[in-house]
Order: C-alpha cells, then sequence, then structure tokens
C-alpha cells in the first residue's frame, strides 16, 4: 500500500507558510485527488515523492526533462562549470558558444539572447515587436498559453484590463479570424504569436494548418510586423529546428525554454536579422539571465540533440506508448482520442464530458507507478525505453480494468464542476 504521510504533512505545513499551498502548474490543485506534491528525487524516466514511491513520469517536469533527469553527460558538464564561474560580474565566454550553438541550429535565427523561463523569452518577444516599428497591436491565439506574466496569465486575479489593452484574439487555424484580427489592428499591428500547435488544457491538441501558418506569414510581412512561434513548450520535440520548419514557415522571433538546459534554468529568444534592431534597443535583463553553469548545461545538451537519434527515439517511444493505450482502452471498452505529436500526447477518454474517466484512470495508473495527465499534454523524454513503454501498459491495463470495475460509481472531481458551472473561471482571454 503507498503511504502518503509525508507528503500531507508537508502539504499542512506548506499551507501555513506558501499561499494556497503551492502556486501555478505545479500545484496539484487541478490533478486528480491522491496526486503527490513534493518529489525527493528524479533520475531517468522515474520520480520518486516525499514518501519514496517511485513513478515513470510522463509530465517531464512539464517539459525541461528531454534526455533523461540527471543526463550523465549533462551532469559532468554542469559540474565541470561549477568549479569555474557561474554567476559573477559579467557573462562568461559560453554565452558566445550557445548563442553560435542556437543561430547554426535553428534556421530563421541570427541571433540569440538568454534569460530564465519561457515566460522572459515571450515577454521580450512581445517588446521587440513593438520596438520594431513602434506598434502596439499583438495578435495571440484564444486560450493560448504563453507564459504567467500579466499580459499573459491565464487567471484574472491581479491584471488590469489595461495589462491587455492591446492584444487581439483569435481562433488557432483559423485563416480568416487571424485575417479579422489584422483588419482589426489596423496599421498599428506590432505581431502575430503562434504556438506551433493547437496545446490548450482540457481540450484536443491540434497540429497546425498549412494555410494558417503561411497566412500568419503572408500577414505579418505585408504589416511589417513580426511573426513569433513561441516553441517554449513543443521545442526539440517536433523538429531539431524551429517546430514550423516541420510546415515550412520560418518566423522573425522563436521562443524557447524548458528543454535547452534539460532542467537547468535557462530560455532563450532566438531572431532574424529583420529583428536584430529592436532586440538590440529593448532594455532587459535579470540577476542570473547570464549566469553560466546552465549555459553549459545547454550547450550539452544541444550538442547530443544535434549528434544523437533522440528525435527518432522519443518519436517512436511516442507512438509506442499511444499505440499501446488506445488499443489496450478498446479492450475495456473504452474510446480514448490520442492527439497532437507523438512526442506531446494528450489523451483524453470519448463520451467524458465532465473528465471524470479520465482523472479515475489517471489515479488508478497513479497507484501503479505510472505518472499520467488527466488535463494537460504530456511529455516523452529519450532515456524511455520500449521496457518503460511495457511497465508502462501494465500499469494502465489494471487502471482501465479496476475504472471499468467502478465505472458506475466514478464521481467527477469536485473542482472540475466548480470551474464548469462558472464556465472556466481558471482562464482569461482578455
Ligand atoms: C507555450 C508556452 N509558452 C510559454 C510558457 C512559459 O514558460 P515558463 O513557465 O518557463 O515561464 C510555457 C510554459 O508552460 C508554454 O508552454
Amino acid at each position: 500500500m503507498r503511504s502518503n504521510a509525508k507528503d500531507r504533512a508537508l502539504r499542512e505545513r506548506a499551507a501555513q507558510v506558501i499561499p494556497g499551498g503551492m502556486y501555478g502548474h505545479q500545484s496539484t490543485i487541478l490533478m486528480p485527488e491522491g496526486f503527490p506534491q513534493f518529489f525527493t528525487q528524479a533520475e531517468g524516466t522515474r520520480i520518486s515523492d516525499a514518501d519514496g514511491n517511485t513513478y515513470i513520469d510522463f509530465m517531464c517536469a512539464f517539459g525541461p526533462n528531454l534526455l533523461g533527469y540527471q543526463h550523465p553527460e549533462i551532469m559532468t558538464a554542469i559540474q565541470r562549470q561549477q568549479t569555474q564561474i557561474d554567476t559573477s560580474t559579467g557573462p562568461s565566454p559560453l554565452i558566445v558558444d550557445l548563442a553560435e550553438a542556437m543561430v547554426d541550429m535553428i534556421s530563421h535565427a541570427d541571433w540569440a539572447m538568454f534569460c530564465k523561463n519561457g515566460s522572459d523569452a515571450t515577454t521580450m518577444a512581445l517588446m521587440i515587436s513593438r520596438a520594431h516599428r513602434d506598434k502596439r497591436k499583438v495578435l495571440v491565439a484564444t486560450n493560448a498559453y504563453h507564459g504567467s506574466l500579466p499580459w499573459s496569465t491565464p487567471r484574472p486575479g491581479g491584471v488590469l484590463a489595461e495589462d491587455r489593452a492591446h492584444l487581439i484574439y483569435f481562433d488557432y487555424n483559423d485563416p480568416q479570424a487571424l485575417t479579422d484580427a489584422v483588419k482589426q489592428a489596423g496599421n498599428d499591428l506590432a505581431g502575430i504569436f503562434a504556438t506551433p500547435f493547437r496545446h490548450d488544457t482540457f481540450t484536443d491538441q491540434t497540429l497546425p494548418d498549412a494555410e494558417y501558418a503561411h497566412t500568419a506569414r503572408r500577414l505579418a510581412d505585408e504589416h511589417d510586423a513580426l511573426l513569433v512561434v513561441d516553441d517554449v513548450r513543443a521545442g526539440f520535440r517536433m523538429a531539431r529546428d524551429c517546430s514550423w520548419e516541420t510546415i515550412g514557415v520560418r518566423p522573425d522571433l522563436s521562443a524557447w525554454g524548458k528543454v535547452l538546459g534539460n532542467g537547468q534554468p535557462i530560455s532563450a529568444l532566438l531572431g532574424n536579422n529583420r529583428a536584430r534592431e529592436a532586440a538590440s534597443r529593448i532594455f532587459v535583463t535579470g540577476s542570473y539571465w547570464f549566469s553560466a553553469v546552465p549555459m553549459a548545461a545547454a550547450l550539452e545538451t544541444v550538442r547530443i540533440i544535434r549528434e544523437t537519434d533522440y528525435l527518432d527515439h522519443i518519436q517512436k517511444i511516442g507512438a509506442l506508448f499511444r499505440n499501446g493505450l488506445v488499443e489496450q482502452a478498446k479492450g475495456f471498452g473504452f474510446d480514448l482520442r490520442h492527439t497532437g505529436p507523438e512526442t506531446l500526447p494528450m489523451v483524453l477518454f470519448d463520451d467524458d464530458p465532465d473528465f471524470r474517466l479520465g482523472y479515475a484512470f489517471c489515479a488508478a495508473a497513479l497507484k501503479r507507478g505510472v505518472y499520467l495527465s488527466p488535463y494537460h499534454n504530456m511529455f516523452i523524454n529519450a532515456a524511455m525505453t520500449e521496457a518503460d513503454i511495457a511497465e508502462t501498459l501494465e500499469a494502465t491495463g489494471a487502471a482501465f480494468e479496476e475504472i471499468k470495475q467502478n465505472r458506475d460509481s466514478i464521481q467527477p472531481s469536485q473542482l472540475l464542476m466548480a470551474m464548469a458551472e462558472q464556465k472556466r473561471p481558471t482562464t482569461m482571454r482578455q
């Protein structure tokens, strides 16, 4: 029997000293009951919670774990750099090495700037778009996540209408909606933001329609505005290049984070020569933006991305997971929708409008050592083997059996019911 006594004790202490007990996407508030909040160990494909329970982790730290936790070569690079210099009065030469490596690798990029989180990079993209021709309007797809700053956070607390006064929303993958939004911007269009594919929470993922992506490029060109691809989530899981290279569209700016240091705190904004002048005019910085250890980790991560077959491997493992799960579900009388790229799988049940089956299934899989998400896309990492997927499917087989047995007594999540009643109070569009 799995114990969670330490996790419960930590939650009680956290409730006293951390607002809401935990915050942001790493709070388990939206997860099924029983999901651990605190972890003490991560290695390869696995995480262990504060009570010592170990799980095959399909969330990969919400993305950063691309090559396996504690990847030996990256750890060696980190340890080597730690003995030399990290945060100091100026950047180390690694910043130039890393900028060159990124420019070599990402087709649209002529320059790079480094920061810490995805939100830093997307906000720089916003500022550079506006600085480019001193225009204000920025187009973003409805419900797309670009970070947690006042212009982008999905919840309304502490946000003013003024913070979003110059954002215009359109429906992802709809060239006409995009064209209308550009019209609405008039001659004040600064930029168009796009995620590589639609990866909103609680919904099926949608790959980008080529016509939509080409329309975004054309409209940006016609209005001398900048096209931004936010590759923070999908970066290096769709291509060894910007994700929109897969459909032949090159942005002016691309935002990167998460996988860049395989878990070390580093993100980046890359741009082309068109955007260079504006990028050199904005003032952006942070006390830790120039630290060398995450750059050493990023250089090693990028080397492994360049030199190994990690991408084919995660595509193969992702397909095994996807096909195995969908087939298995059928055997138990459930239909699953598994959408988006196989390396960023989103798995939802058919006929499950209040997500009760998905929540019960993930809770049942967790008990058997597999950490899945019922509402957010998951992530495949390159340390996963066919044996991990076989072990996963053994656990999910038992989880399907459990929910099949209990199907009639499964209750929906109270929190989700409350959210549905208030028409998604957790998200704020504009
Ligand atoms: C597409 C996208 N953009 C931006 C961000 C923000 O990144 P961060 O949480 O590192 O600030 C995220 C984070 O999940 C993301 O998925």
